[in-house]
């Protein structure tokens, strides 16, 4: 069977890119599975882009909000249809396991009619003015063409947090897909166009970053990057384009910690513990990757942790009673296997895995076994960085006060969570824990749609997707209407 050729979109023409170059997309439960042939596009391809987006901001700006936002509905009404499809394209090309995958589709569609809602409000404020016969108010405007930069690990739903949004302010978009994964954010935008979004409004450039997100992020014609990636690129984006001081939204690296006291529903902390650290293989920014337990409970809490994560079932996602998928490349595999030899140097118990998977039906993919390391102390280098695997630290403490300490003592602040029966600590945690996000008897993933999303300290620079993406997405106009049919000057007529 010939592989798929895709191309990329400019101004609703899927075109190959200028210099003619492709890149493969590649199944990473198995590596014979090419899954289609992607554009390596540079900046001339960008350009095209960019001058496509433009044209059509003209004219999407001035379409009606809840105009715009109906396509949106339509797009979460076809996604809906669609689910079952692009949830197995999606563990194709990326890996994670077939529920994962319907998930990350899911959430995409939550995004749609959550979005869709902003089209009838898009809120701004009403003042009164100081002078007499004048009416203040301030409205929400878009920007222009905005670049968005897009990472593997939800290649649908990070899309979709970043596109509708754009699209409802009234943007106009040129969109990086992460050459890992580029085949859900096309089917992504298929399923736009399906539901009306005019041509040129969504634009898909695929390619490397260093080629074709530099770029978007340099161009002068691009009003404000969305960035979801490493801290180590982000800082990058974040440079480049305060060259010409365009706003830009990062969102970035983790290394949450999930507390578990002694008080807490050990069963129900298990469960948390082993969804969060290796769920998505462990691939996801918001992965539990410290777990910080109370030394009183701490050895039937590791004992039975570690029966639990050697019980999963590593393989291929698309098949049944399967629970850890691949790591995305070879790359990823390469970095796990780095940090379990960092742990041991540093003097971490390594429990159980350790180890890429390559025999047997793992012959062909990039795997990796569910990784447990005990005895870690918060300074180690495997309780501090991020891995981006499915290899997780437990580290013991003595009281809550303590937890939090060693909780709080890392550069990333995205997610936390606390096991506890103890409502006074719950508040407590829910207070002082560094963090984006604190869940309390949940674990450190699963974030809705319609709550803030993003981080502190090296997470991110500030900004939130989910509720408060419009900040982001849009200006705000201050418009002062004078009816008194006279010059009034502020702060001079009005004085006393
Ligand atoms: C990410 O890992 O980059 O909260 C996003 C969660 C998901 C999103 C993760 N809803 O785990």
């Amino acid at each position: 069977m010939s592989t798929k050729l895709y191309h990329n979109l400019i101004g609703g023409e899927w075109l190959p890119s200028r210099s003619g170059k492709t890149f493969q997309n590649i199944n990473p439960a198995d590596h014979s599975d090419v899954v289609g042939e992607f554009p390596a596009s540079n900046a001339e391809d960008v350009d095209l882009a960019v001058a496509a987006a433009k044209k059509a901001f003209a004219i999407w700006r001035l379409v009606p909000a809840p105009k715009r936002a109906e396509i949106l509905y339509r797009t979460g009404e076809l996604l809906k249809e669609r689910k079952e499809e692009y949830a197995r394209q999606m563990t194709r090309e990326m890996g994670k396991v077939l529920s994962e995958t319907r998930g990350d589709v899911q959430e995409a569609i939550d995004e749609a009619f959550y979005v869709a809602g902003e089209g009838r409000r898009l809120f701004g404020k009403t003042t009164p003015s100081e002078l007499q016969n004048k009416f203040a108010m301030s409205v929400r405007m878009p920007l222009g063409v905005v670049g968005l930069i897009t990472p593997w690990n939800f290649p649908m739903a990070i899309p979709s947090w970043k596109l509708f949004p754009a699209l409802v302010a009234g943007n106009t978009c040129v969109i990086k897909p992460a050459e890992d994964t580029p085949l859900s954010t096309y089917n992504l935008v298929q399923t736009l166009m399906d539901a009306g979004l005019p041509p040129g409004v969504v634009n898909i450039v695929a390619g490397y970053g260093p080629d074709a997100g530099a770029p978007i992020v340099e161009h002068p014609g691009v009003r404000a990057i969305s960035f979801t990636g490493s801290s180590e690129i982000g800082s990058l984006v974040a440079q480049r384009a305060a060259a010409n001081f365009k706003p830009v939204s990062l969102e970035m690296g983790g290394k949450n910690a999930q507390i578990v006291m002694e008080d807490a529903n050990l069963d129900l902390a298990l469960d948390g513990a082993l969804w969060g650290a290796f769920g998505t293989t462990g691939q996801r920014c918001t992965a539990t990757s410290r777990i910080l337990v109370q030394k009183k409970i701490a050895d039937e809490f590791i004992g039975r942790l570690v029966e639990r994560a050697r019980k999963l079932k590593v393989g291929n996602g698309l098949e049944a009673g399967i629970d850890v998928g691949p790591q995305v490349n070879a790359q990823q595999i390469e970095t796990s296997q780095r940090y379990v030899e960092i742990a041991r140097s540093e003097g971490a118990k390594l429990l159980t895995g350790g180890e890429a998977l390559t025999a047997g039906a793992h012959a062909n993919g990039t795997f990796f076994a569910p990784t447990v390391f005990a005895g870690v102390s918060a300074k180690m280098r495997i309780a501090r960085e991020e891995v981006f695997g499915p290899v997780v630290s437990v580290i013991e403490f003595d009281t809550f006060q303590q937890a939090v300490e060693i909780a709080n003592s890392i550069d990333y602040g995205l997610s936390t969570a606390l096991y506890t029966r103890d409502v006074n600590k719950a508040f407590t945690a829910m207070r002082d824990l560094e963090a984006g996000i604190t869940y309390i008897n949940a674990p450190t993933i699963g974030a809705e749609v319609h709550l803030p999303f993003g981080g502190v300290k090296q997470t991110g620079n500030g900004h939130r997707e989910g509720s408060e993406a419009l900040d982001f997405y849009t200006t705000w106009k201050a418009v002062y209407v004078d009816y008194s049919d006279k010059l009034q000057r502020a702060q001079i007529d009005n004085a006393e």
